[in-house]
């Protein structure tokens, strides 16, 4: 269990925090993660927020919970540990010194500061704390994406923030990186010889990352019109996964090796600009189309526009320039309003190099691992093996599965949870320094510069389905094909 801290939650009616960080705070007491003595005060800027906070908080509970987590006896005590305060962030007046109040002058205790805001207010939010003597040596602050539009806007957050707390105190948080079978890629390529030593471009032929998603804008409209899939999902969460795909070996498991590792994937990704763009980037916007037994509108319905050309969904070839990687492409795709959710790395390694089986024993399937990181967490491998009960030798694929969600009962993951309880505990090997931010905006920037440049508009694909043709064209043109999730 964590030490008691006291996290201060900024935007604590918004959605993220009702969706996602009070549930997971929830689940981190339910399992006994979190100190009876912690608190939580959420920042409203409305005083009838305040008032009727734990109503709010409760619904979202009742919302947002999985089946059986919730409990009235629970919450009862739960409960107790939320302290709803209002005050507003850009004015430093008498309320900000109420919070100073409740924090108390007890410079051990650890005080968390969560930024669930946009990222224009979080100058004026640090500064307040800092001008409110808020900030001691166990404070850290906690953001989150969008840090920033561009490499340039990214580096004025980082910067201000920067101003009021040094960066072993700040903690960029990618959600992505607290999934459970994400850690686990780590714990499988480096506590297993077997995978450390066919990790390379001699065995690999390439690898896929995509996270394809059914929901569509969920009320964030505005804000998505002015992202775009590129922004929020290569950015940080595919280039992460990317990442951690394909780094060497760091030398321990402290931050500062693995970020290390990370940035160097980063530095080594083949720029893509110009022509380059066109040749090796789709992008894609959905129309209306029936999703399961669902007709559900197009994008330009949703944003109630008459036109708009945001991606929605974008497919990438990517090559990292560096010995291991050398002719490995690397697909990314990602998409809004696709025919499944799921989040899955298929390493697809090269066929045998001679075939000793006649053609009469079938065709040799090239071995495949698929870490799936959700919906259901599972690890498999695609081996090829003598099919059983055949006089004949006939070969066929079979599977090695570690379904972890099936092996584990209580399977309780839950990435914000873990996510704080490290901040809490200051561990900070899961969360992003601000290089490996500026070089992967690097990255990105070139490529929304081409298309802004050059007018692109995004292929239509009908909502339900796996992206446009040209997506699939991209993989053809290499002899290859999507692995689209069962
Ligand atoms: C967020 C994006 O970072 O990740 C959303 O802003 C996206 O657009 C979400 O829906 C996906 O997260 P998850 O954990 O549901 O795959």
């Amino acid at each position: 269990m964590n030490n008691p801290f006291d996290m201060v939650l900024f935007g604590g009616v918004g959605d993220l925090a009702l969706r996602k960080l009070i549930p997971a705070l929830y689940r981190a007491y339910l399992e006994g993660g979190l100190a009876g003595d912690s608190r939580i005060l959420p920042v409203c800027r409305r005083e009838e927020d305040v008032e009727n906070y734990l109503d709010r908080a409760r619904e979202a509970l009742k919302t947002h919970l999985r089946d059986g987590e919730y409990s009235e006896s629970v919450w009862e005590s739960f409960s107790k540990l939320l302290r709803a305060v209002s005050l507003d962030i850009s004015k430093p007046d008498e309320k900000w010194d109420q919070l100073g109040d409740i924090l108390g002058a007890d410079e051990q205790r650890v005080r968390l500061f969560y930024l669930a805001i946009p990222p224009a207010v979080f100058g004026p939010c640090c500064e307040n704390l800092s001008l409110k003597g808020l900030i001691h040596s166990q404070s850290r602050v906690v953001v989150e994406k969008p840090l920033g539009y561009n490499a340039q806007t990214s580096a004025e957050i980082n910067d201000k923030i920067g101003e009021f707390f040094p960066e072993n105190q700040i903690f960029r948080i990618d959600h992505y990186l607290g999934k459970e079978t994400v850690q686990n890629l780590l714990a499988l390529r480096f506590s297993n010889v077997l995978f450390e030593h066919l990790w390379d471009a001699s065995v690999i032929d390439h690898i896929q990352i995509s996270i394809s998603e059914t929901v569509g804008l969920e009320g964030r409209a505005g804000f998505y019109d002015e992202t775009g899939a590129l922004r929020d999902m290569v950015q940080n969460h595919l280039l992460q996964l990317l990442c951690l795909i394909a780094m060497e070996s760091p030398n321990s498991m402290s931050a500062r090796n693995i970020r290390a590792e990370k940035i160097k994937v980063l530095e080594a990704l083949r720029p893509l600009v110009g022509d380059g763009v066109d040749e090796n980037i789709v992008r894609g916007q959905y129309v209306a189309g029936g999703l399961g037994s669902q007709l559900v509108p197009g994008y330009l319905e949703e944003l109630d526009a008459a036109s708009s050309s945001t991606e929605t969904f974008v497919a990438i070839r990517a090559h990292i320039d560096n010995w291991r990687w050398a002719g490995v492409p690397f697909y990314l795709r990602t998409g809004k309003r696709m025919e499944k959710r799921c989040a899955e790395i298929v390493i697809q390694y090269k066929n045998v190099s001679h075939r000793v089986y006649g053609e009469g024993a079938g065709k040799v399937v090239p071995n495949r691992l698929v870490i799936r990181l959700q919906p259901e967490e599972s690890i498999k491998l695609v081996l090829m093996a003598k099919k059983m009960d055949s006089l004949e030798m006939e070969l066929q694929p079979v599977e090695l599965n570690l379904s972890l969600s099936e092996t584990y009962d209580s399977f309780k993951s839950d990435a914000y949870k873990r996510l704080m309880l490290d901040a809490a505990a200051n561990n900070s090997a899961l969360f992003i320094h601000r290089e490996e931010v500026a070089t992967a905006w690097a990255w990105v920037d070139p490529i929304i510069d081409h298309w802004r440049e050059t007018g692109s508009q995004p292929h239509l694909y009908r909502a339900g389905s796996w992206g446009p043709e040209a997506a699939d064209e991209l993989l053809e043109e290499d002899g290859r094909h999507w692995f689209n999730a069962q």
